[in-house]
């Protein structure tokens, strides 16, 4: 079936999961292509959802306590379509992708899409510092590679594909770990506090500022205000002085669990 015209949604702080969306649309190779970045809160408070004729959605997010991040259900809710393609990613921080993938799939073919194809791929947990280095460097050369025969494939499917409705259903496997099954849904803000600022090291160059998704940095004394804040360590990543630091509850146990569980490489998992 003709697709000859390409848009990539994603939300992704600390970037990662744009760099898996824009590989996949490089190896796709539509000339055609737009990006609705849902980063900014004005963004996603103003997005308004429509696909152009012969057009195709690759959705990216990432993995937030094994589940869809919270915060992105309202505009999620907003993208609706009438049996259009659509492709997913979710992407987490080598320790378990839990049920992002699954309860995406779910949401997206129930708004009205036909999912072609979805993958889990892996990247630097956003709590990377110091001692706690999981999925150093990723998404790396391999993991892009990857993510461009993935949109390959895809294409080759499309190609193959006459009837979008004779396109089988996709088995999306996912589990949460034994502890977010214990723990409350959307427990991750127990492992950390709102990043803290290291005023003798700050520049002022307000970068922080522009990075964070849900405007949870004071303008005025550049402080994260605790309670606004979803721990999404964007401000982190992204200030040049380092002057932005994640602060752990429970120190020793989070580094230890984190180091622990995230040790071993894995690898993307795809379903096409
Ligand atoms: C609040 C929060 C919770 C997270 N929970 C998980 C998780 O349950 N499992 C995991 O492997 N990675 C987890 N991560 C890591 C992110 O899924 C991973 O770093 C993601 O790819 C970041 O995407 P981005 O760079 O596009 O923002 C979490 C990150 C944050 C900020
Ligand atoms: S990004 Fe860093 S240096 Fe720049 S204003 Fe924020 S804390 Fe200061
Ligand atoms: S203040 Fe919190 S929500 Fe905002 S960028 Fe920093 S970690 Fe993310």
């Amino acid at each position: 079936m003709l697709i000859n015209k390409l848009l990539l949604i994603y939300f992704s702080p600390t970037h990662s999961t744009a760099q898996i969306v824009q590989a996949m649309a490089r190896g796709w190779n539509i000339p055609e292509q737009r990006t609705i970045n849902l980063n900014s809160i004005k963004q996603r408070h103003n997005f308004q959802f429509a696909l152009k004729p012969s057009e195709a959605v690759i959705l990216g997010i990432p993995t937030y306590q094994e589940r869809i991040p919270n915060l992105l259900y309202p505009v999620l809710h907003k993208i609706i379509g009438n049996n259009d393609p659509m492709v997913l990613v979710a992407t987490y921080g080598n320790i378990s992708a839990g049920i992002t993938l699954r309860e995406l799939y779910k949401l997206m073919s129930h708004q009205g899409f036909k999912i072609i194809a979805a993958a889990n791929f892996i990247s630097e947990h956003s709590f990377f510092q110091g001692e706690i280095k999981i999925a150093s460097g990723r998404p790396d050369q391999q993991d892009l590679e990857k993510a461009e025969l993935f949109g390959k494939q895809i294409r080759q499917k499309m190609e193959a594909t006459e009837n979008l409705e004779k396109v089988p259903e996709l088995n999306i496997k996912g589990k949460l770990l034994t502890i977010n099954k214990l723990l409350p849904e959307y427990s991750e803000l127990l492992f950390s506090h709102a990043p803290q600022i290291d005023v003798q090291l700050c520049q002022h160059c307000r970068k922080c500022l522009e990075a964070c998704p849900v405007n949870a940095i004071n303008p005025n004394n550049l402080k994260s205000r605790d309670k606004l804040c979803i721990h999404c360590m964007a401000c982190v990543k992204t200030c040049p002085a380092q002057a932005r630091k994640i602060v752990y509850k429970k120190q020793w146990l989070t580094k230890a669990w984190l180091n622990i569980v995230g040790k071993k490489r894995k690898e993307p998992l795809i379903y096409i």
